[in-house]
């Protein structure tokens, strides 16, 4: 016998228990993305590396430490995805659209890849469903994008297991006035922050609230904050997203730490968290990025968005209880010999034709006490047997499996009995 062969660290094979959960909260999301008149966009899984260098930042985490990048036959430098934002970005520039329409939105799901130490909620391969919004630079449409989120955590019953924090980091006019007296205050910090914040002090000092060591985030407190630096344009921004938020009774709290791991980001930042789920507790995050666009070869065109990790979105509602409507299988045919094994395919493809109920056909070739007993754990709500004297009859035997009850049906009236115990 061959050596095993094992799934990479950080990824996971999914079956169907786990995938009915997905299956759920990918179709809530794509059906409430679509009423909102957004279109779906898919974009390779694999980039040139400067697309993340540009967008994410040289100094962020997640291109500095976490790409998987590799070189291919011609030398050209790739990378799987780390994230949705950029790649979206390129194409919207690539297909010409900035030039075509006025805005745009997209939504989209699928894998992304980042060499993080995994842990529960923190994989290599994870995936996201995310939506970009490109040409409207309003606090209302700000606004559109929170309360796209904030419908998903409501049809799936997470509204009360989440909360939304929210920041403005500030743009290019305020910014760099704010990082020029951080990195002053900074440097007072020096010998109580860590190595990689003493570097940050000099790469990207806005990163050093990213730390995650105790020591460090102990003294943000102390440190000068990116709202209270903002513009008058960033605070009215603010404040409108802030109004426009209570108008719509989505719940917030401001928090004046935020300012997200990736560069690209201006103005408004936003995060969900999920109440109780531990260190990996980050639902999702966006934010505005109005400089993408031209800063990758576009346009002036301002855009703002956001990406929840499927995982830990799945492990808050399996913490909260929450499960996807199962639908039970309505039909298990048991033919007793391989005769009534054809006859059954024949029918169950008859029935499929009309109906979008669950029906299978057991060809496993086993007793028919055995199929009953497969037919019951599996929670099968009638079962249609097929031996030699119900084939010379031309009727089937079907067994209610939870009262027990047995009665003889024509192949001819299968259809007709379902459909109305189905109505029932
Ligand atoms: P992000 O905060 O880096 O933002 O990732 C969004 C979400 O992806 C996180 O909140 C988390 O739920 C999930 N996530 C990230 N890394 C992992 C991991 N290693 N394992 C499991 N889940 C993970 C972005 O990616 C931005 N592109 C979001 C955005 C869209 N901003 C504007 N538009």
């Amino acid at each position: 016998m061959g050596q095993k062969i094992t799934a990479i660290k950080g990824t996971h094979d999914l079956f169907e228990t786990e995938l009915r959960n997905w299956r759920w909260i990918e179709s809530e999301f794509c059906k409430l993305c679509l009423a909102r008149g957004y279109s779906e966009i898919r974009t390779p899984y694999i980039e040139p590396t400067e697309l993340f260098v540009r967008s994410l930042g040289e100094s962020a985490t997640v291109v500095g430490k976490e790409m998987y990048t590799f070189q291919d036959k011609k030398g050209l430098s790739i990378s799987l995805r780390p994230e949705g934002t950029a790649p979206v970005v390129r194409a919207y520039i690539e297909a010409g659209l900035p030039q075509q329409t006025a805005f745009a939105r997209f939504f989209y799901l699928g894998p992304m890849f980042r060499y993080e130490q995994p842990q529960k909620g923190r994989q290599r391969q994870f995936h996201q469903m995310g939506v970009e919004v490109f040409g409207l630079s309003t606090p209302a449409a700000d606004c559109d994008v929170i309360a796209l989120a904030d419908a998903l955590w409501r049809t799936l019953g997470m509204l009360d297991t989440t909360v939304l924090l929210l920041n403005s980091v500030g743009c290019d006019l305020c910014r760099p006035h704010y990082l020029q007296i951080l990195v002053t205050h900074l440097q007072k910090y020096r010998s109580i922050l860590c190595k990689e914040c003493n570097e940050r002090i000099t790469t990207n000092p806005l990163r050093v609230f990213d730390c995650k060591t105790s020591q460090c985030r102990a003294q943000f407190p102390d440190f000068p904050k990116i709202i209270d630096h903002a513009c008058a344009d960033c605070s009215t921004h603010f404040s409108q997203l802030c109004h426009g938020l209570d108008s719509l009774h989505i719940a917030y709290e401001l928090d004046p730490l935020l300012v997200r791991g990736l560069d690209y980001y201006k103005r408004s930042a936003f995060e969900w968290r999920a109440k109780g789920l531990g260190s990996q507790d980050a639902l999702a995050g966006g934010g505005r990025y109005d400089k993408l666009v031209s800063e990758l070869g576009g346009p002036e065109v301002p855009g703002i968005g956001f990406a929840l990790g499927c995982e830990r979105l799945l492990i808050a509602m399996e913490a909260a209880g929450l499960k996807a409507p199962v639908q039970t299988r309505l039909i298990d045919f048991l033919p007793l010999d391989s005769e009534s094994q054809w006859l059954a395919l024949r029918l169950q493809n008859e029935l499929l034709r009309m109906t979008a109920h669950i029906i299978t056909v057991n060809l496993s070739g086993a007793s028919l006490k055995t199929q009953l007993k497969n037919a019951s754990k599996s929670g099968v709500r009638y079962a249609l047997i097929i031996g030699q004297a119900e084939r010379d009859a031309g009727e089937v035997i079907c067994k209610d499996m939870s009262t027990g009850e047995q009665k003889k049906i024509p192949f001819t009236d299968i259809a007709h009995y379902i459909q109305n115990v189905c109505h029932e």
